[in-house]
This record gives C-alpha cells, sequence and structure tokens, in this order.
C-alpha cells in the first residue's frame, strides 16, 4: 500500500471510531503526540505517589493505613500500564524514565504541591483522584487501544480512590473543631492547584486541536474544569466547608453553572517548568528509588535469561 492508502486507512479508522493498535500505520506526529501524552500521564502516577506516601507512616489509624497503602500501590500500578502502553509505540522504558530524572519530561503540576497535614491526603483523593477522573473517563475512548484500555481499568480505581477520599474528608469536617479547621486548610491549599491539572485555557493549549481531531482528548481543557467545579461545589456545600479564599464561586442561574475564579496561570508556568514548590525533591526521590531498585531489575533480567536458557536446551 501507499502511504497516501495507508494514511485514509487511519482516518477512515478514526471516523468510524474505530481505535489505533500498535502495529497499524500512523502519521508520526500522532505516534509522537501520544508518546508525550502517555507518558507525561505514566510519570504523573509514579510521582504522584510521592506526597501521600510520605504520610503512610504517619496514617491516623491502621484502617487509614491499609487504605493509603492500597491507593499508593494502585498509582504504581496504573503507571505501569502506561508505561508499558507507551512503550508499545516504539520507545523505551530507560528512554522514558530517562527523560524523567532528567527533568526534560512534563508531570502532572499537582504533585509539585507539598502535604503539609493528615487533611491533605482524604483532600487529594477527593480533589485530585476527582479531577484526574474527569479528564480520564474520556480517555477510555481515546483512540489508541493500548491507552483507551489501560484507562479503563485505571478509571475503575481512580473512582475508589477519590470515594476513599471523600469519606475521610467528611470524617474531618463532621469531627472536632480542630479536625474541620484542618480539613477546611486542605481544601484552601489544593483549589486552584487542583484546577490546574486540565491544563492551561483552551485559547493557550497547542496540543488540543490535534487531540481533538485525533481523537486521543474528546473534551478540551475548559469544558473538563468547568464540570470538575459542577461537581464539586455541591460536595464543599455538605461538608459545611467554606469555599477557598479568592475560589469566586457563585452559582450562575442563566447558564446553570458556577462561575468561578481561574488558577494563577503565571504560577502554573513556574510549577511545570520545574520551578514549583517540590519539583527537586520528587525527581530527587525518583532518581534515588530508581537507583536503589537497580539489584531488582539486574535479578530479574538475570532470572528471565535462565528461564530463556533453559527453553532453549529443552
Ligand atoms: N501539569 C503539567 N503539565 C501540564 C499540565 C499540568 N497540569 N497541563 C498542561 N501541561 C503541559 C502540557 O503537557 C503541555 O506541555 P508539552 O507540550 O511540553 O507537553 C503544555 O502544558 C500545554 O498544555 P496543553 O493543554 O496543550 O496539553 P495537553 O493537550 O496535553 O493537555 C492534559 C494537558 C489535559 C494534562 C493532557 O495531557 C491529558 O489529558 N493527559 C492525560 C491525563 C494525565 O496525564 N493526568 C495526570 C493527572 S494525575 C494522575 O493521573 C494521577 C492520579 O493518581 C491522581
Amino acid at each position: 500500500m501507499k502511504t497516501l492508502d495507508f494514511e485514509q486507512l487511519f482516518e477512515s479508522k478514526l471516523a468510524n471510531g474505530e481505535m489505533i493498535e500498535p502495529k497499524d500505520w500512523m502519521p508520526e506526529n500522532y505516534r509522537k503526540h501520544n508518546i508525550r501524552q502517555i507518558s507525561q500521564h505514566a510519570h504523573s502516577e509514579i510521582v504522584g505517589m510521592l506526597p501521600e506516601g510520605n504520610w503512610i507512616t504517619r496514617a491516623p489509624s491502621l484502617r487509614r493505613k491499609l487504605v493509603l497503602l492500597a491507593k499508593v500501590q494502585d498509582e504504581g500500578g496504573h503507571g505501569l500500564y502506561l508505561y508499558t502502553a507507551a512503550e508499545s509505540m516504539g520507545i523505551s522504558r530507560d528512554e522514558l524514565l530517562d527523560a524523567l530524572h532528567t527533568g526534560k519530561a512534563k508531570y502532572s503540576s499537582i504533585f509539585n504541591y507539598p502535604t503539609l497535614t493528615w487533611a491533605d491526603v482524604p483532600a487529594i483523593g477527593w480533589l485530585v483522584d476527582g479531577a484526574a477522573i474527569m479528564n480520564q473517563v474520556m480517555l477510555q475512548r481515546t483512540s489508541y487501544g493500548p491507552y483507551s484500555r489501560a484507562m479503563i481499568r485505571i478509571c475503575k480505581e481512580e473512582s475508589f480512590h477519590q470515594r476513599q477520599g471523600y469519606e475521610g474528608m467528611c470524617a474531618l469536617a463532621f469531627g472536632t473543631p480542630d479536625q474541620k479547621k484542618m480539613a477546611q486548610d486542605a481544601l484552601n491549599r489544593f483549589w486552584f492547584p487542583t484546577l490546574m491539572m486540565f491544563g492551561p485555557p483552551d485559547k493557550e493549549s497547542p496540543n488540543s486541536e490535534n487531540a481533538l481531531k485525533w481523537r486521543i482528548k474528546r473534551e478540551t481543557n475548559d469544558e473538563l474544569r468547568q464540570k470538575f467545579v459542577n461537581q464539586t461545589v455541591p460536595q464543599i456545600d455538605y461538608l459545611g466547608l467554606d469555599y477557598p479564599t479568592n475560589s469566586g464561586i457563585k452559582w450562575n442561574e442563566a447558564k446553570q453553572e458556577y462561575d468561578f475564579n481561574e488558577p494563577d496561570w503565571v504560577e502554573f508556568k513556574n510549577v511545570i517548568s520545574g520551578n514549583g514548590p517540590c519539583n527537586k525533591e520528587r525527581i530527587e526521590a525518583r532518581v534515588k528509588a530508581h537507583n536503589n531498585g537497580a539489584w531488582v531489575r539486574a535479578a530479574a533480567a538475570a532470572y528471565a535469561e535462565k528461564q530463556k536458557q533453559k527453553s532453549v536446551a529443552a
């Protein structure tokens, strides 16, 4: 087949809502776009283990500790599915991790903020995982097959994370006055960074046009941010917490949605350029974990080699 025919086949698959699979012909830019997004997503999952992992040893009860351990392990698993999906596009795990460790690859801005009190753990489950699902539900139908299939399982686990987070927020918000104060403080600090997770406003989002054309993304950054606010404000009301300072949250009767203030996009740009409060610490922790795991990778490779030799000899 000529490139033109391949291109027509690719376009017709997209038009018919069919998936693009690893062995299918695809435009080079489609491949690059997916590698960029899937690997950033994978990095976000494994860097995202750090802020909450920070509280595992200080969880307030055995039950909270078990739930938190399970959640942090789930995020590690999400990273693995996503790295595998990215590898199926012809890039190696080593190249992907090297980009993370040398600061060339991005990961979600949200994980560059510190977790200062226990209330940050449920607040992350509720807000951060809540925002992640809002964005990721559409990715279950993204056009690249391995990414889409990974997202189906990830979304199931993320909804459990969101529920456990909200349950933890309820425990604090309906608890003692000091606990309620902690919950309010966590909401205040995580509100704007959570809104940034959806990416810059549509008019300043260089990747959205291709992402929508190729059905990698199915909704825009601003559409998803608005949906998240509409879903979350009634949950703040139920908790009996105040809206975060300067959030500008107000019901708009004409539009039947909440108005809200945009986050500080200058701060966002700083954070994604490596200058957020915890960027340096996060990368150092990932590099250290990677180096400490070298013996595990070597042992697994030696075992695989031995099994291969056995099967050749048999
Ligand atoms: N954090 C860091 N970088 C971000 C960002 C954020 N919140 N939002 C946007 N950016 C970056 C983009 O990566 C892009 O940089 P690049 O061109 O150098 O790669 C630039 O800012 C411009 O943004 P665009 O809107 O043009 O980028 P996208 O079209 O890719 O949209 C996105 C950004 C909505 C995050 C999209 O990439 C996406 O949907 N990604 C998949 C989902 C994902 O990665 N989620 C991470 C959330 S955390 C998570 O899942 C862990 C869970 O356990 C909570």
